[in-house]
Protein backbone atom coordinates (compact mmCIF):
# COMPACT_ATOMS: atom_id res chain seq x y z
CA UNK A 1 0.00 0.00 0.00
CA UNK A 2 1.41 3.72 -0.68
CA UNK A 3 0.33 6.46 1.46
CA UNK A 4 -1.70 8.18 -1.26
CA UNK A 5 -3.65 4.83 -1.23
CA UNK A 6 -4.12 4.83 2.73
CA UNK A 7 -5.14 8.76 2.87
CA UNK A 8 -7.80 8.24 -0.07
CA UNK A 9 -9.27 5.42 2.07
CA UNK A 10 -9.01 7.41 5.36
CA UNK A 11 -9.51 10.98 4.27
CA UNK A 12 -12.84 10.56 4.07
CA UNK A 13 -13.45 10.08 7.23
CA UNK A 14 -14.38 13.08 9.48
CA UNK A 15 -15.97 12.19 12.71
CA UNK A 16 -15.09 15.50 14.09
CA UNK A 17 -12.72 13.28 16.74
CA UNK A 18 -8.93 14.35 16.56
CA UNK A 19 -8.32 10.66 17.22
CA UNK A 20 -10.19 9.93 13.09
CA UNK A 21 -8.65 13.21 12.01
CA UNK A 22 -6.40 12.25 8.80
CA UNK A 23 -3.80 14.13 6.77
CA UNK A 24 -1.76 12.72 4.48
CA UNK A 25 1.23 13.84 7.08
CA UNK A 26 0.08 11.34 9.30
CA UNK A 27 -1.01 8.43 6.76
CA UNK A 28 2.79 9.27 5.65
CA UNK A 29 3.85 8.58 9.79
CA UNK A 30 1.57 5.79 9.89
CA UNK A 31 2.08 4.00 6.85
CA UNK A 32 5.55 1.98 7.96
CA UNK A 33 4.20 0.75 10.82
CA UNK A 34 1.29 -0.75 9.01
CA UNK A 35 3.35 -2.49 6.00
CA UNK A 36 5.17 -4.07 8.90
CA UNK A 37 2.83 -5.47 10.75
CA UNK A 38 1.41 -6.53 7.07
CA UNK A 39 4.92 -8.22 6.26
CA UNK A 40 5.46 -9.79 10.63
CA UNK A 41 1.66 -10.84 9.51
CA UNK A 42 3.00 -13.18 6.66
CA UNK A 43 6.19 -13.87 8.51
CA UNK A 44 4.65 -15.43 11.62
CA UNK A 45 1.30 -16.70 10.08
CA UNK A 46 -0.58 -14.32 11.83
CA UNK A 47 -3.98 -13.24 11.56
CA UNK A 48 -5.79 -10.36 12.57
CA UNK A 49 -9.39 -9.86 13.90
CA UNK A 50 -10.22 -6.11 14.84
CA UNK A 51 -13.78 -5.08 16.44
CA UNK A 52 -15.50 -2.40 14.75
CA UNK A 53 -14.80 -0.24 17.55
CA UNK A 54 -10.66 -0.12 17.04
CA UNK A 55 -9.38 3.05 15.04
CA UNK A 56 -9.60 3.46 11.56
CA UNK A 57 -6.38 2.60 10.62
CA UNK A 58 -6.56 -0.73 11.95
CA UNK A 59 -9.74 -1.57 10.47
CA UNK A 60 -8.66 -0.65 7.18
CA UNK A 61 -4.82 -0.48 7.44
CA UNK A 62 -4.06 -4.30 8.87
CA UNK A 63 -7.21 -5.88 10.02
CA UNK A 64 -8.18 -9.05 7.89
CA UNK A 65 -11.77 -9.81 9.49
CA UNK A 66 -13.44 -7.03 11.00
CA UNK A 67 -17.16 -6.79 12.56
CA UNK A 68 -19.21 -7.45 15.60
CA UNK A 69 -18.85 -9.62 18.10
CA UNK A 70 -20.86 -12.38 16.69
CA UNK A 71 -19.66 -11.95 13.48
CA UNK A 72 -15.82 -12.24 14.46
CA UNK A 73 -16.86 -15.14 16.98
CA UNK A 74 -17.74 -17.20 13.90
CA UNK A 75 -14.46 -15.88 11.82
CA UNK A 76 -12.21 -17.11 15.03
CA UNK A 77 -13.49 -20.55 14.50
CA UNK A 78 -12.33 -20.18 10.45
CA UNK A 79 -8.96 -18.95 10.18
CA UNK A 80 -6.24 -20.95 9.18
CA UNK A 81 -2.99 -19.00 10.58
CA UNK A 82 -1.21 -20.17 14.05
CA UNK A 83 -1.45 -17.25 16.00
CA UNK A 84 -4.65 -14.85 16.01
CA UNK A 85 -3.96 -11.66 17.26
CA UNK A 86 -7.13 -9.95 18.43
CA UNK A 87 -7.41 -6.31 18.41
CA UNK A 88 -10.48 -5.76 20.80
CA UNK A 89 -10.72 -6.59 24.14
CA UNK A 90 -10.06 -9.67 26.48
CA UNK A 91 -13.08 -11.47 26.44
CA UNK A 92 -13.20 -11.27 22.92
CA UNK A 93 -9.78 -12.54 22.81
CA UNK A 94 -11.06 -15.33 25.06
CA UNK A 95 -14.13 -15.99 22.95
CA UNK A 96 -10.94 -17.18 19.71
CA UNK A 97 -9.06 -18.73 22.48
CA UNK A 98 -12.29 -20.88 23.71
CA UNK A 99 -12.76 -21.81 19.71
CA UNK A 100 -9.64 -22.03 18.93
CA UNK A 101 -7.68 -23.86 21.48
CA UNK A 102 -4.51 -24.83 19.77
CA UNK A 103 -3.80 -21.45 18.44
CA UNK A 104 -1.65 -18.63 20.24
CA UNK A 105 -4.60 -16.00 20.65
CA UNK A 106 -2.90 -12.59 21.63
CA UNK A 107 -4.47 -9.44 22.85
CA UNK A 108 -2.27 -5.90 22.59
CA UNK A 109 -4.14 -3.25 23.72
CA UNK A 110 -2.93 -2.07 27.34
CA UNK A 111 -6.65 -1.86 29.04
CA UNK A 112 -8.10 -4.59 27.69
CA UNK A 113 -11.06 -5.08 30.12
CA UNK A 114 -14.78 -4.09 29.45
CA UNK A 115 -17.29 -1.90 31.89
CA UNK A 116 -19.81 -5.19 30.87
CA UNK A 117 -17.43 -7.93 31.59
CA UNK A 118 -15.70 -6.40 34.44
CA UNK A 119 -18.88 -5.91 36.26
CA UNK A 120 -19.83 -9.85 37.51
CA UNK A 121 -17.29 -12.77 38.01
CA UNK A 122 -17.95 -16.51 37.59
CA UNK A 123 -17.98 -16.69 41.37
CA UNK A 124 -21.00 -14.58 41.47
CA UNK A 125 -22.79 -16.15 39.10
CA UNK A 126 -22.60 -19.81 40.91
CA UNK A 127 -23.85 -18.02 43.52
CA UNK A 128 -26.71 -16.39 41.71
CA UNK A 129 -27.12 -19.97 40.78
CA UNK A 130 -27.75 -21.02 44.09
CA UNK A 131 -30.41 -18.86 44.61
CA UNK A 132 -32.46 -19.16 41.13
CA UNK A 133 -31.60 -23.22 40.69
CA UNK A 134 -34.77 -23.62 38.40
CA UNK A 135 -33.53 -20.59 35.82
CA UNK A 136 -31.57 -21.15 32.78
CA UNK A 137 -28.52 -18.96 32.78
CA UNK A 138 -28.14 -16.54 29.61
CA UNK A 139 -25.17 -14.25 28.99
CA UNK A 140 -23.98 -11.77 27.33
CA UNK A 141 -20.28 -12.06 25.25
CA UNK A 142 -19.32 -9.56 27.00
CA UNK A 143 -18.26 -11.67 30.05
CA UNK A 144 -15.46 -13.66 30.76
CA UNK A 145 -14.85 -17.39 30.30
CA UNK A 146 -15.33 -18.22 33.46
CA UNK A 147 -18.54 -16.25 33.54
CA UNK A 148 -19.66 -18.26 30.23
CA UNK A 149 -18.09 -21.33 31.73
CA UNK A 150 -21.01 -21.07 34.82
CA UNK A 151 -24.06 -19.90 32.26
CA UNK A 152 -25.92 -22.03 29.90
CA UNK A 153 -25.95 -20.15 26.84
CA UNK A 154 -24.39 -17.34 25.58
CA UNK A 155 -25.98 -14.33 23.67
CA UNK A 156 -24.58 -11.30 21.52
CA UNK A 157 -26.22 -8.20 20.56
CA UNK A 158 -27.58 -9.63 16.73
CA UNK A 159 -29.27 -12.83 18.30
CA UNK A 160 -30.22 -12.00 21.66
CA UNK A 161 -33.99 -11.63 21.22
CA UNK A 162 -34.30 -14.73 18.98
CA UNK A 163 -32.42 -17.25 21.59
CA UNK A 164 -34.40 -15.93 24.75
CA UNK A 165 -37.52 -15.95 22.56
CA UNK A 166 -36.78 -19.36 21.73
CA UNK A 167 -35.56 -20.89 24.93
CA UNK A 168 -38.01 -23.91 25.72
CA UNK A 169 -37.83 -22.13 29.54
CA UNK A 170 -39.95 -19.09 31.08
CA UNK A 171 -37.37 -18.41 33.97
CA UNK A 172 -33.83 -16.45 32.61
CA UNK A 173 -31.42 -15.17 34.44
CA UNK A 174 -29.68 -13.10 32.19
CA UNK A 175 -26.40 -11.21 32.97
CA UNK A 176 -24.43 -8.77 33.04
CA UNK A 177 -26.09 -6.07 30.74
CA UNK A 178 -28.77 -4.52 33.05
CA UNK A 179 -29.83 -2.15 30.27
CA UNK A 180 -29.91 -4.81 27.26
CA UNK A 181 -31.63 -6.92 29.71
CA UNK A 182 -34.61 -4.02 30.27
CA UNK A 183 -34.35 -4.13 26.50
CA UNK A 184 -35.04 -7.80 25.83
CA UNK A 185 -38.26 -8.03 28.33
CA UNK A 186 -39.69 -4.93 27.17
CA UNK A 187 -39.26 -6.92 23.13
CA UNK A 188 -40.63 -10.21 24.65
CA UNK A 189 -43.43 -8.12 25.87
CA UNK A 190 -44.23 -6.91 22.16
CA UNK A 191 -43.92 -9.87 20.88
CA UNK A 192 -46.56 -11.18 23.91
CA UNK A 193 -43.54 -13.80 24.76
CA UNK A 194 -44.16 -14.80 28.61
CA UNK A 195 -40.69 -15.15 30.75
CA UNK A 196 -39.88 -13.89 33.77
CA UNK A 197 -35.89 -12.53 33.81
CA UNK A 198 -33.48 -11.90 36.76
CA UNK A 199 -31.24 -8.98 36.03
CA UNK A 200 -27.91 -8.42 37.27
CA UNK A 201 -26.51 -4.52 37.64
CA UNK A 202 -23.99 -4.00 34.68
CA UNK A 203 -24.00 -1.81 32.06
CA UNK A 204 -21.44 -0.19 28.92
CA UNK A 205 -20.33 2.80 30.08
CA UNK A 206 -20.38 3.75 26.10
CA UNK A 207 -24.25 3.21 25.26
CA UNK A 208 -25.89 3.84 28.72
CA UNK A 209 -24.95 8.10 28.28
CA UNK A 210 -27.40 8.24 25.26
CA UNK A 211 -30.47 9.95 26.42
CA UNK A 212 -33.75 11.11 25.23
CA UNK A 213 -33.08 14.80 25.39
CA UNK A 214 -30.33 13.95 23.04
CA UNK A 215 -32.84 12.44 20.07
CA UNK A 216 -35.46 14.60 20.82
CA UNK A 217 -32.72 17.66 19.90
CA UNK A 218 -31.00 16.10 17.16
CA UNK A 219 -34.43 15.21 15.39
CA UNK A 220 -35.78 18.66 16.28
CA UNK A 221 -32.82 20.34 14.02
CA UNK A 222 -32.88 17.74 11.07
CA UNK A 223 -36.18 16.73 10.06
CA UNK A 224 -36.59 12.60 8.39
CA UNK A 225 -33.49 11.67 10.94
CA UNK A 226 -33.28 8.08 10.91
CA UNK A 227 -32.06 7.46 14.50
CA UNK A 228 -30.49 4.18 15.86
CA UNK A 229 -29.43 2.99 18.53
CA UNK A 230 -27.67 -0.22 19.78
CA UNK A 231 -29.49 -2.31 22.65
CA UNK A 232 -26.85 -1.65 24.95
CA UNK A 233 -28.09 2.04 25.14
CA UNK A 234 -31.20 2.86 27.83
CA UNK A 235 -35.00 1.42 27.35
CA UNK A 236 -35.88 5.27 26.47
CA UNK A 237 -33.20 5.39 24.01
CA UNK A 238 -34.25 2.46 22.43
CA UNK A 239 -38.02 3.03 22.34
CA UNK A 240 -37.22 6.43 20.66
CA UNK A 241 -35.27 4.88 17.99
CA UNK A 242 -36.45 3.70 14.15
CA UNK A 243 -33.91 0.92 14.53
CA UNK A 244 -32.43 -1.25 17.40
CA UNK A 245 -29.48 -3.94 16.88
CA UNK A 246 -26.14 -4.83 16.85
CA UNK A 247 -23.30 -3.04 15.45
CA UNK A 248 -24.10 -6.26 11.87
CA UNK A 249 -27.23 -5.26 11.80
CA UNK A 250 -27.00 -1.38 12.22
CA UNK A 251 -24.55 -1.57 8.93
CA UNK A 252 -27.13 -3.55 7.27
CA UNK A 253 -29.97 -1.41 7.72
CA UNK A 254 -28.22 1.20 6.42
CA UNK A 255 -27.35 -0.13 3.94
CA UNK A 256 -31.06 -0.29 2.83
CA UNK A 257 -32.15 3.08 3.20
CA UNK A 258 -32.09 5.41 0.20
CA UNK A 259 -28.90 7.15 -1.18
CA UNK A 260 -28.96 10.90 1.14
CA UNK A 261 -30.76 9.46 4.05
CA UNK A 262 -29.35 11.25 7.43
CA UNK A 263 -28.75 9.14 10.52
CA UNK A 264 -27.90 9.87 14.49
CA UNK A 265 -25.77 6.75 14.85
CA UNK A 266 -25.89 5.86 18.97
CA UNK A 267 -23.09 3.63 19.52
CA UNK A 268 -19.21 3.82 19.72
CA UNK A 269 -17.70 6.06 17.33
CA UNK A 270 -16.00 3.22 15.69
CA UNK A 271 -19.02 2.32 13.23
CA UNK A 272 -20.17 6.42 12.44
CA UNK A 273 -16.01 6.36 11.40
CA UNK A 274 -16.76 3.28 9.50
CA UNK A 275 -19.79 4.33 7.98
CA UNK A 276 -18.57 7.25 6.76
CA UNK A 277 -15.44 5.86 4.32
CA UNK A 278 -18.50 2.86 2.89
CA UNK A 279 -21.30 5.39 2.59
CA UNK A 280 -20.33 8.83 1.61
CA UNK A 281 -24.08 9.04 -0.26
CA UNK A 282 -25.28 9.29 3.30
CA UNK A 283 -25.21 12.05 6.21
CA UNK A 284 -23.65 10.83 9.70
CA UNK A 285 -24.47 13.35 11.91
CA UNK A 286 -24.05 13.96 15.71
CA UNK A 287 -22.97 11.70 18.91
CA UNK A 288 -19.74 10.47 18.93
CA UNK A 289 -18.73 8.19 22.12
CA UNK A 290 -15.54 6.29 22.39
CA UNK A 291 -14.79 3.27 23.94
CA UNK A 292 -11.27 3.50 25.58
CA UNK A 293 -10.31 -0.08 26.17
CA UNK A 294 -11.54 -0.27 22.45
CA UNK A 295 -9.49 2.88 21.33
CA UNK A 296 -6.48 1.36 23.38
CA UNK A 297 -5.40 -0.76 20.61
CA UNK A 298 -3.11 1.08 18.57
CA UNK A 299 -0.75 0.12 15.35
CA UNK A 300 1.91 1.00 17.89
CA UNK A 301 0.99 -1.88 20.23
CA UNK A 302 -0.06 -4.22 17.38
CA UNK A 303 3.56 -4.28 15.91
CA UNK A 304 5.37 -4.44 19.26
CA UNK A 305 2.95 -7.16 19.76
CA UNK A 306 3.58 -8.93 16.92
CA UNK A 307 7.62 -8.22 17.45
CA UNK A 308 8.00 -9.59 21.34
CA UNK A 309 4.46 -10.79 22.74
CA UNK A 310 4.55 -10.56 26.70
CA UNK A 311 3.45 -13.03 28.52
CA UNK A 312 0.37 -11.41 29.66
CA UNK A 313 -0.66 -10.80 25.90
CA UNK A 314 -1.19 -14.42 25.62
CA UNK A 315 -4.90 -15.64 26.13
CA UNK A 316 -4.63 -18.76 28.39
CA UNK A 317 -7.24 -20.50 30.18
CA UNK A 318 -8.45 -23.63 32.45
CA UNK A 319 -8.95 -26.38 30.36
CA UNK A 320 -11.75 -26.90 32.37
CA UNK A 321 -13.43 -23.98 32.14
CA UNK A 322 -12.33 -23.41 28.43
CA UNK A 323 -14.38 -26.93 27.75
CA UNK A 324 -17.80 -25.53 29.88
CA UNK A 325 -17.65 -21.55 28.00
CA UNK A 326 -17.19 -23.81 24.95
CA UNK A 327 -20.65 -25.24 25.73
CA UNK A 328 -22.16 -22.07 26.77
CA UNK A 329 -20.72 -20.71 23.07
CA UNK A 330 -22.08 -24.05 21.02
CA UNK A 331 -25.64 -23.40 22.62
CA UNK A 332 -25.49 -20.12 20.98
CA UNK A 333 -24.62 -21.26 18.06
CA UNK A 334 -27.05 -23.65 18.16
CA UNK A 335 -29.93 -21.63 19.23
CA UNK A 336 -28.61 -18.94 16.38
CA UNK A 337 -29.25 -21.35 13.91
CA UNK A 338 -32.34 -22.69 14.68
P1 LIG B 1 -21.56 -5.93 19.07
O1 LIG B 1 -20.20 -6.07 18.51
O2 LIG B 1 -22.20 -7.25 19.29
O3 LIG B 1 -22.45 -5.00 18.34
O4 LIG B 1 -21.39 -5.32 20.58
C1 LIG B 1 -20.98 -4.06 20.80
C2 LIG B 1 -19.99 -3.95 21.89
O5 LIG B 1 -20.14 -3.16 22.77
C3 LIG B 1 -18.82 -4.78 21.84
O6 LIG B 1 -18.07 -4.61 22.94
FE1 LIG C 1 -17.30 -2.98 26.75
FE2 LIG C 1 -18.89 -0.96 26.12
FE3 LIG C 1 -16.35 -0.90 25.40
FE4 LIG C 1 -18.03 -2.63 24.22
S1 LIG C 1 -18.11 -0.41 24.11
S2 LIG C 1 -15.95 -3.06 24.98
S3 LIG C 1 -19.40 -3.12 25.93
S4 LIG C 1 -17.11 -0.88 27.51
Amino acid sequence: MTAEELYNRLNKIQPGAVLCHYTMEKCEQMLPLINEINELKKQKDVVILAHAYCAPEIVLGVADYTGDSFKLSEDATKVSQKTILFSAVRFMGETAKILNPAKDVLIPGPLTGCSLADSITGKEVRALREKYPDHTFVCYINTTADVKASCDVCVTSGNVMKIVESLPTDKIVFVPDRLMGQNIIDEMKRRGVKKEIVLHNGCCYVHKTYDPELIQFFRSQNPGLKVISHPECEPSVAALSDYVGSTGQMVSYIKDQPAGSKFLLLTECGLNARMHYEHPEMEFIGSCSMCKYMKSNSLENILETLRHPEHAEHVELDENVRIAAKKCIDAMFHYAAL
